[in-house]
């Protein structure tokens, strides 16, 4: 797909933008004519991702459960960047599991990762946007399974629940100053997260891969899985002036999968 100038001039800064739905949210705002800041966990991800547009992506480290280390990337994309207008808190994580084979662990790490990695990377956006007068935007990434439970996941549902309540609570608190704030509720993206959970799934319900993902393709009435392009292009429309007046949305993007 050719750009549009949706994003021309913008700075932005994507996490867990190395693979999957992260690294298409990289490409799609660096062809809207955005400059990038590529973080992720896996800094060898971080670098293929960025290494793809020269100067106009740069990677760095970054764990986002991490509030000192989120804090110092910050100083440093913008430093690079000379400014920030934009930021996709996309970084995520799943395990699969029924409750009452659920450790602490997986409870912790998926809430760690998913509830308050959004929580500090959101912080750390306003704090920018508050002190420069940015009329910024946040995208962050939740999960279908933030609008309603799924079994075997209801560890990373609670987690991405959190991402729609602090979504809905933040845009109400910064709308004053210009800033929105909106999330995206994917379905069944194709990524390396559900190449894992398909497995999980399968062994979990005793049936192949193949067949869960076959389930996945019966449930989205448009006939297919979803691809991390699908997501990209309407974070693409969450951050640009096209989604001007849209704030504390999480938006469906499914194929259909979930409608209200
Ligand atoms: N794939 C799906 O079907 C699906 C559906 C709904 C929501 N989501 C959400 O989309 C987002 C992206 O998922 P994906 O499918 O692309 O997953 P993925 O596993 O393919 O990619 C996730 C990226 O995040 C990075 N990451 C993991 N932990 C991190 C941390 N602590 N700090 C920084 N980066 C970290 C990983 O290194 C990886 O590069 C996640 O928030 C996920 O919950 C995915």
């Amino acid at each position: 797909m050719s750009g549009h100038d949706l994003l021309r001039g913008r700075k932005a800064l994507v996490t867990g933008g190395g693979r999957g739905i992260g690294l298409a949210i990289v490409r799609a705002f660096v062809r809207e004519g955005a400059q990038v800041a590529v973080t992720d966990l896996d800094p060898g991800a971080a670098e293929a991702a960025a290494g793809e547009h020269g100067e106009r992506a740069r990677a760095f480290r970054l764990d986002v459960t991490d509030g000192a280390e989120t804090e110092g990337v910050f100083d440093a994309a913008l430093e690079w960047m000379q400014g920030l207008d934009l930021v996709a808190a996309n970084a995520g994580i799943s395990t699969m599991n029924r409750v009452v084979a659920l450790s602490e662990e997986e409870w912790d790490s998926n809430m760690a990762v998913n509830a308050k990695g959004v929580f500090l990377t959101n912080r750390e956006a306003v704090r920018r946007f508050l002190a420069s007068g940015t009329e910024g935007v946040i995208v962050n990434t939740a999960s279908l399974a933030g609008k309603i439970g799924a079994p075997l996941l209801a560890h990373y549902a609670a987690s991405k629940f959190a991402v729609v309540g602090f979504t809905q609570s933040l845009a109400k608190e910064v709308g004053e100053h210009g800033i929105r704030v909106n999330a995206i509720c994917p379905g069944f993206v194709r990524t390396s997260m559900q190449e894992r959970e398909i497995v999980w799934e399968g062994r979990l319900r005793g049936m192949t891969p193949d067949a869960v993902r076959d389930e996945y393709v019966s449930a989205t009435p448009l006939g297919r899985i979803e691809e991390p392009e699908d997501i990209a292009e309407i974070a693409v429309f969450l951050a640009s002036d096209l989604a001007r007046f849209l704030t504390g949305e999480s938006i469906n993007a499914s194929g259909g999968v979930l409608m209200d």
